[in-house]
């Protein structure tokens, strides 16, 4: 059996940053309760016409470079979103005629929070069984266009920023020793009945006999609902599962990883994971402060980030983990 693992990563992000205190008269919110409540200090979100593909296609290009590959020596793109360019066809398509790909199958993935690990698991097997040899994975959003930029739109606006981060995985060469760079497994979890504590009801084919109308859009129904503390809850007992299971799954134990890599949702669901499983906060790596929530794109953003600043370096045993809107939740642990 072939094993995987992750060749190279890159992010990008829009260079339009909104501090806290730039949605404060905006949202009727403030620094002050966003830092204490999330640990958000920024966000960056897009201007103009950018998409979500091209903040994809930026963050692939970097994930090449740092992979040592060509674009188009990618044979397959795995595009983790939940705001697409357009509702279809998939934002993989458009991506993939932005990277000159013609030819290569993209796929979109429409998991939320946990949609990169998602598609981490997708490509792990399609490389393990010798389909594809170098397949992209990229999360991107752009949250910004799609937020209720007015106070009753505050408890879910202050939360989401926009960007985009990507890996390219493919096989390990030659005999693979435990200590090799690779991925070990993936894990993958998701509870329906809780499907409307944390969505978007229109446009929808299940809005009665219309998929959209004025009264919806009157209604507020096009943007982001959340139940808060029902989504704080349930991610703060699903992440330490979802890492307990990969551990296990590996005869690992919690002081064996180098590196937690968690989604970024609120610095304080971290915390909590860190602490139910004893993990020193200096092992826990987060960016939620400068990106806050980029769904999708939060953990190649941070598995990046730490990269450029030193903290993961080869070698390290990294455990992922993430938790979001559908329920969905999912683990990984890869050595890098
Ligand atoms: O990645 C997707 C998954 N998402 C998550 O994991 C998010 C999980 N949930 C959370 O992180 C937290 O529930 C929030 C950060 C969203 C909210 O924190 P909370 O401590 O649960 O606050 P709350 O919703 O109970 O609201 C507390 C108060 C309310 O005022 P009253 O009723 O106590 O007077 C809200 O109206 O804070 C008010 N509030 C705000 N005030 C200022 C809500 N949003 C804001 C805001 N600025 N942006």
């Amino acid at each position: 059996m072939i094993s995987a693992k992750i060749l190279g990563v890159g992010s990008y992000v829009p260079p339009r940053i909104w501090k806290n205190d730039d949605l404060a008269s905006l949202l009727d919110t403030s620094d002050e309760w966003i830092r204490q409540r999330t640990g958000i200090e920024q966000r960056h979100w897009v201007e103009g016409n950018v998409t979500t593909s091209d903040l994809a296609a930026s963050a692939t290009e970097r994930a090449c470079a740092s992979a040592k590959i060509r674009v188009d020596e990618i044979d397959c793109i795995v595009f983790a979103t939940l705001s697409p360019d357009h509702e279809f066809p998939g934002s993989g398509c458009f991506l993939q005629a932005k990277l000159g790909l013609s030819g290569v199958p993209a796929f979109d993935v429409r998991q939320q929070c946990s949609g990169f690990l998602y598609g981490l698991s997708l490509a792990d097997q399609y490389v393990k069984s010798g389909m594809f040899r170098r397949v992209l994975v990229v999360g991107a959003e752009v949250h910004s266009k799609g937020l209720n930029k007015t106070p009753a739109g505050r408890d879910v606006t202050v939360l989401f920023g926009d960007g985009a981060g990507a890996v390219i995985v493919g096989p390990c060469e030659g005999s693979v020793t435990e200590k090799d760079s690779q991925i070990y497994s993936t894990h993958l979890h998701a509870d329906g009945q809780f499907a409307k504590e944390l969505w978007i009801a229109a446009p929808g084919m299940a809005n009665g006999n219309e998929r959209m109308n004025a009264a919806m859009v009157e209604e507020g129904l096009h943007y982001p609902k959340m139940n808060g503390k029902a989504v704080f809850m349930h991610a703060s007992k699903r992440m330490p599962e979802a890492i307990l299971e990969a551990l296990e799954k590996n005869g690992k134990k919690v002081e064996d990883v180098d590196l937690f890599l968690f989604h970024q949702a609120n610095l304080r669901i971290n915390e909590m994971v860190g602490k139910q499983l004893g993990i020193p906060s200096e092992k826990i790596f987060n960016t939620i402060q400068s990106f806050a929530n980029t769904t999708a794109a939060t953990i190649p953003i941070g598995m990046d980030e730490a990269v450029k600043a030193g903290k993961l370096k080869k070698g390290m045993l990294v455990a992922s983990a993430a938790f979001g809107s559908g329920f969905t939740w999912a683990s990984t642990l890869f050595r890098w």
